[in-house]
């Protein structure tokens, strides 16, 4: 039993370019001599983010004068740790233009460089952070925000603006898996540093702004603006924040139960949209309470979902899905709140490892379809049919490969083999311990497969490594 699963850890371990080392952190969150594991340089992202630097917590504070413009105002404070000795800080940032950063209050030198995917976008924060020391860096910026062309992904990924129309107000929003974060705001954007959020938004009146996390407080202006702050208490990758302005209506829904605690729910939806596209939203309390059943206790306090105009994915972006009117159907809503388990409390530790994350969300709409009494067969005959044309093992070598078909069938194909060989009580065993001991932790498939191994044994692990490193589909 041991040397198929010795081999696999083997195997997987070696599996990214000689130039990615894994680096275990000298000192965690709480303190404690532990391992916050990430893989960098991220062999597809290799320019992103900071060996050693851990952002604890993002203070966020937008300016948004005219909505569905890209103008922008920014004032952004990192609470930043070093995991190691650092000659200085650099954070990952293609926003607007610098006007002055500090370091605990004092003005500090610092440069930006922008370029194109070899020349890394970086605000360069010219100061060491010695190990195991705290800082506070201020930045502050302003001018026009643009998203950043994905030509591989085929996207503009960061600050959206969607400008007015004769009969639609403007409006902005984020759209940032895997690296639009840093078009907003600089910060180390990479999965495997997640970090809690507090965001205030401030607009001009008539106009409603949400983010990620909690509202805190709302207020007017003096001058006609408004302010509005959200806190996140639970640290989710830099991609996860999501932000939403315009002229949206609010519909609060009844708060829901998961294991003892108290979600409430509230959705966001452009005035100019109809009925039937709000219409499946209204399930999102009994989506939340199936799949807490099986992932184990949601891991925010809130929930909702906001819905964009354009057309581009949907995006799991915490404790606000950010939908499409094209996206706004019931599968794709439990595909979404699945997520906030499956990559944004549990992150990922390298962009190799989407499947993590697509593969969970999307087996989490078969969960669904079950638990709606439906017959699952379309779904698993859909995922094998997805991948008659080819499929790979599933840690992606390309970046083209991190959203493909692979990514989310044969994820899904994975899972259910292995639900299929242990049996429903022991899959959500797994699925909870899963959850609760990787929350925070940026997470690896020897990861997985170590607690496979550990929670539902040697065979189960035989079982998912083959369907993790097999070219051919099992
Ligand atoms: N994570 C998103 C989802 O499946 C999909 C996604 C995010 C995506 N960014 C992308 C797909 C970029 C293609 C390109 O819910
Ligand atoms: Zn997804």
């Amino acid at each position: 039993m041991l040397p198929t699963l010795t081999l696999a850890a083997l195997t997987l371990t070696t599996s990214p370019p000689s130039h990615a080392q894994t680096h275990p952190a000298a000192v965690t969150a709480g303190g404690a001599v532990g391992a916050r594991a990430y893989v960098l340089p991220d062999p597809l992202y290799p320019t992103l983010g900071q060996p050693g630097l851990d952002v604890q917590h993002y203070d966020v504070r937008l300016t948004v004068p005219a909505p569905g413009t890209p103008d922008l105002r920014s004032d952004t404070t990192l609470s930043v740790r070093a995991d190691r000795d650092l000659n200085d800080v650099r954070l990952d940032y293609s926003g607007p233009r610098v006007l002055n950063v500090t370091w605990n209050g004092q003005p500090v030198p610092y440069r930006h460089t922008t370029g194109q995917d070899i020349t890394p976008d970086k605000l360069i924060v010219q100061r060491a952070l010695p190990a195991g020391r705290d800082a506070r860096i201020r930045v502050t910026a302003a001018g026009p925000a643009g998203g950043v062309p994905d030509p591989t992904l085929n996207i503009t990924l960061g600050w959206q603006s969607v400008p007015a129309t004769p009969t639609q107000p403007g409006a902005n929003f984020t759209f940032s898996e895997p690296d639009g974060t840093h078009s907003l705001i600089p910060c180390n954007d990479h999965p495997s540093d997640p970090a809690t959020f507090t965001t205030t938004l401030t607009f001009p009146r008539g106009v409603t702004a949400v983010a990620s996390g909690s509202r805190l407080t709302d207020r007017a202006h003096l001058n006609g603006t408004h302010s509005v702050t959200f806190t996140l208490t639970t640290p989710v990758p830099t991609y996860a924040l999501g932000i939403g302005v315009g002229t949206l209506d609010t519909a609060a829904r009844p708060a829901v139960e998961t294991a003892g605690q108290r979600v409430t729910l509230t959705d966001y939806f452009p005035t100019s949209v109809p009925d039937t596209i709000r219409a499946p939203y209204a399930r999102t309390g009994d989506i939340l309470t199936t799949l807490s059943g099986w992932f184990g206790p949601y891991p925010f306090g809130t929930y909702g979902s906001v819905v964009v105009t354009p057309d581009l994915p949907a995006l799991e972006t915490a404790t606000l899905s950010t939908m499409p009117v094209r996206s706004s159907r019931e599968r794709v809503i439990v595909h979404e709140i699945a997520h906030q388990w499956f990559g944004n409390a549990v992150p990922l530790a390298s962009w190799t490892d989407t499947w993590l994350n697509e593969g969970f969300a999307t087996y989490a709409e078969l969960l669904w379809t079950q638990a709606q009494g439906q017959d699952t067969a379309p779904l698993l005959r859909g995922w094998r049919d997805r991948l008659r044309p080819g499929t790979r093992p599933l840690t992606a070598t390309t970046r083209t490969q991190m959203f493909d078909a692979t990514a989310y069938a044969r994820g899904a194909l994975a899972l259910h083999a292995l639900r299929t060989q242990v049996g429903d009580d022991a899959f959500r065993t797994f699925l909870h311990t899963y959850t609760r001991t990787r929350a925070g932790q940026p997470t690896r498939p020897q990861d997985l497969l170590h607690l496979t191994r550990t929670v539902l044994g040697p065979q189960a692990a035989d079982l998912l490594n083959t369907w993790i490193t097999q070219p051919d589909l099992p």
